[in-house]
């Protein structure tokens, strides 16, 4: 298994570019089964995510290719005939599950296997699950399976209501009523720039959709959508782990393809702790000195202040002047990374969903152990900060979402290597 080595206190510098969106490339993918015919998807990140998500549509009989060099994703559903999504790819990766909605709208049924727990909570899909019911398919529950079939020949519109604000839900279920018979309101929709994404892209193939970015989505059926070719926006997860490395090790650092407007909170927090953070016509840039102050974060959807960013900022946290808390409200067991941090000095005291940080003067290098996408991230923050050497293992979490982190971290000044 690889693993990082990295030997830290070396403050950052340059200028790093951003690649593309991964959680808003995999809706997109899955968006191309709406459509019969080749999707083009430029910017697409070099990830096993979106290899995934492209191997599960190979599965279905579409014909997937990727060019690493000009992240091109193309998709060819002309051949699509199998709707089905195995166990196998499945339990590889959640996302997974947003196929289902474009599966039952063209093609009338679905088979997709249902995501199990994971690291970081139990994550049902039921809300994904009601909307299809309500918008007319039967659904069946069988050896870990969801066979969802519509009763007539199309889903119809329906009035839907999430009790959550659930991204890929509200992705999945804006996917469905696309081409449904009728008009669908999703009430109390995610606003994640990731749904605005899918929703240009799907709005360029027919789609008649008004609302995305608010929380009340409204979409008017179609008969038919055409093939996309769409440019995915950048990765603002990816770049606010960029934000805080920059901080985290004071350091001065230009953040490139950005959209600064998709980091606001997470900004606005920076800011708080007392780094620099400037909108240039170049990106943002980031710079920070000296420890930085304690600030409280709470999680919330967006636009609050993103749960996918939440162990990197709590990292920061850990060498801060003063006590934070840390206010996790999206998912109730992300903080799998607080083991990990203690044992490289941090003084975390957790109580449910929320942790008390206490800032300490300086991290000391460790072995840890990621044990998902964001924790990773964040252990690789800690160790960029931390004095001494750190070996970061399992850092195929980090893979999942990041690309080329360390030549990025190593075109910045960090000390880090890849051990096979
Ligand atoms: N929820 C339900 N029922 C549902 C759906 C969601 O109870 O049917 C709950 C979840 O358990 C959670 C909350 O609603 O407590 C929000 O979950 P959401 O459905 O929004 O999460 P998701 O769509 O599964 C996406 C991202 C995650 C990100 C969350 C929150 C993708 C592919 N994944 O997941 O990204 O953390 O939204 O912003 O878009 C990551 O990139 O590391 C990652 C985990």
């Amino acid at each position: 298994m690889e693993k990082l080595l990295i030997r830290g206190a070396v403050p950052l510098k340059g200028a790093v570019p951003v690649s593309g969106s991964k959680n808003a490339s995999l809706p997109l993918m899955a968006a191309a089964i709406l459509a019969g015919g080749r999707s083009v998807l430029r910017g697409a990140p070099a990830l096993r995510d979106v290899l995934t998500m492209g191997a599960l549509l190979e599965q279905m009989g579409a014909r997937f290719h990727f060019s690493p060099g000009d992240c091109l994703a193309e998709i060819d559903t002309a051949g699509l005939n199998r709707p089905l999504a195995d166990y196998e790819l499945v339990k590889t990766m959640r996302a997974s599950v947003l196929v289902l909605g474009p599966l039952v709208a063209r093609h009338g049924m679905a088979k997709v296997s249902l995501p199990g727990g994971c690291a970081i909570g139990a994550r049902p899909i039921n809300l994904h699950l009601a909307g299809l019911e309500k918008m007319g398919a039967a659904i069946e529950l069988e050896e870990g399976y969801v066979i969802a079939k519509t009763r007539g020949k199309r889903l119809k519109g329906a009035s839907l209501y999430f009790d959550l604000p659930t991204v890929t839900g509200t992705e999945n279920l804006m996917m469905a009523a696309a081409l449904a018979k009728g008009v669908t309101v999703l009430e109390n929709a995610a606003r994640e720039p990731e749904v605005v994404d899918l929703a240009t892209a799907l709005s360029a193939m027919g789609a008649r959709i008004e609302g995305a970015g608010g929380s009340l989505i409204e979409i008017e059926g179609v008969d038919e959508l055409r093939p996309y070719s769409h440019d995915v926006i950048p990765d603002r997860i990816e770049a606010a782990t960029f934000a805080v490395a920059a901080a985290i090790t004071g350091g001065d650092v230009l953040i490139k393809n950005v959209r600064p407007e998709h980091l606001d909170a997470v900004s606005i927090k920076l800011r708080e702790t007392g780094a620099s953070v400037k909108k240039t016509p170049a990106g943002l840039k980031v710079k920070a000195e000296g420890r930085p102050r304690s600030v409280n974060i709470t999680t919330t959807p967006y636009p609050g202040f993103p749960t996918d960013v939440q162990a990197q900022f709590m990292t920061l946290m850990c060498t801060a002047d003063g006590t934070s808390t840390i206010n996790e409200t999206v998912f109730e067991n992300r903080f799998m990374h607080v083991p990990e941090l203690k044992r490289m000095g941090a003084d975390i005291e957790l109580q449910g969903g929320m942790a008390a940080v206490r800032g300490v003067p300086a991290l000391k290098g460790a072995q840890v152990m990621a044990t998902d996408l964001r924790a990773s991230a964040c252990l690789v923050l800690a160790a960029l900060a931390a004095e001494g050497e750190s070996i970061v293992h399992r850092i195929y979490h980090l893979d999942r979402g990041y690309e080329q982190m360390e030549k990025k971290l190593l075109a910045l000044g960090a000390d880090v290597q890849r051990i096979k």
